[in-house]
């Protein structure tokens, strides 16, 4: 039943994206530059919000434009009614609808789904990760220097040590492809496919996130925190690998050579 109206609510939320997509529809800016809302945002949240209500009225929803609907319940929807926003505002494809699902503190079940490649990725905690219903696996790539590399950037630039731009430079200059889709949701389940050796980003919130790291997990990579520690959706570091180059890209990441 959860993972139906999981389904339910992906499945509609998408829709709303394809149905947008070649129509006029309003974009508004959040705080910093470019950190952008679209009309579809709301109308996809919406959506969402209706199924898990008519479904489950007492359970906890977390998401990206409309905050946090505290109940007291061991179920909590983490939710990114579009990742990659100023994708989808652009028009460019790449852009999908992110849900976590919370059981008294662990992720459980995930689902992302980008109506433009129609590919649906889901997961639940032990039982695997699948693409349209295929079971799928991380790739077996041995190094870094070997990698294919994914990575994002904040809306606001962070200036730190071993910041993204840094480590971006390294990996370049030494010749690493690294990509930057512009969606964090579909950065994950394309490591989970094997697409992509290895993603890591400094700042996401637990929406961009939730569904993405369960959906690695499932399908064989490792997920942590920027330390190396066990991933916390509601921290902002995180490295996905297919685990074999996860150690030496957390030290790439926290200042040490390619
Ligand atoms: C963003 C995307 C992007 C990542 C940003 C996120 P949004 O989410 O996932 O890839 O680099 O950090 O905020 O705003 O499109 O939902
Ligand atoms: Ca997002
Ligand atoms: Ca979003």
């Amino acid at each position: 039943m959860l993972k139906q109206v999981l389904y339910e609510a992906t499945n509609a939320a998408a829709a709303i994206m394809k149905e947008y997509a070649n129509k006029n529809f309003t974009i508004s800016n959040k705080e910093g530059i470019n950190n952008l809302v679209t009309e579809v945002d709301h109308k996809s949240e919406e959506v969402i919000f209706k199924i898990i209500k008519e479904n489950f009225p007492d359970h906890y929803i977390l998401s990206e434009e409309s905050g946090a609907l505290i109940q007291d319940s061991k179920y909590k929807w983490i939710i990114d009614p579009i990742d990659g926003t100023v994708n989808y505002a652009n028009r460019i494809p790449i852009c999908c609808v992110s849900i976590g699902i919370e059981i008294s503190g662990k992720i459980q079940m995930g689902a992302v789904f980008n109506p433009f490649l129609n590919e649906f990725f889901s997961a639940e905690k032990d039982k695997g990760a699948t693409l349209n219903d295929a079971s799928i696996h991380v790739s077996n790539t041995q190094s870094v220097k070997q990698s294919c590399l994914v990575t994002g950037f904040p809306y606001t630039y962070l200036d730190m040590e071993n910041g993204p731009l840094e480590v971006f430079s390294k990996l370049i200059r030494k010749g690493v492809p690294v990509r930057r889709l512009g969606s964090a949701a579909m950065d994950l389940c394309w490591v989970a496919a094997g697409r992509f050796d290895g993603f890591y980003e400094h700042k996401l919130n637990a929406w961009d996130s939730a569904a993405g790291y369960l959906i690695v997990e499932e399908a064989g990579g490792k997920v942590t925190d920027l330390k190396g520690n066990y991933y916390n959706p509601y921290q902002p570091g995180i490295i996905a690998t297919n685990g074999i180059i996860h150690q030496q890209l957390l030290d790439v990441v926290k200042g040490g050579d390619v």
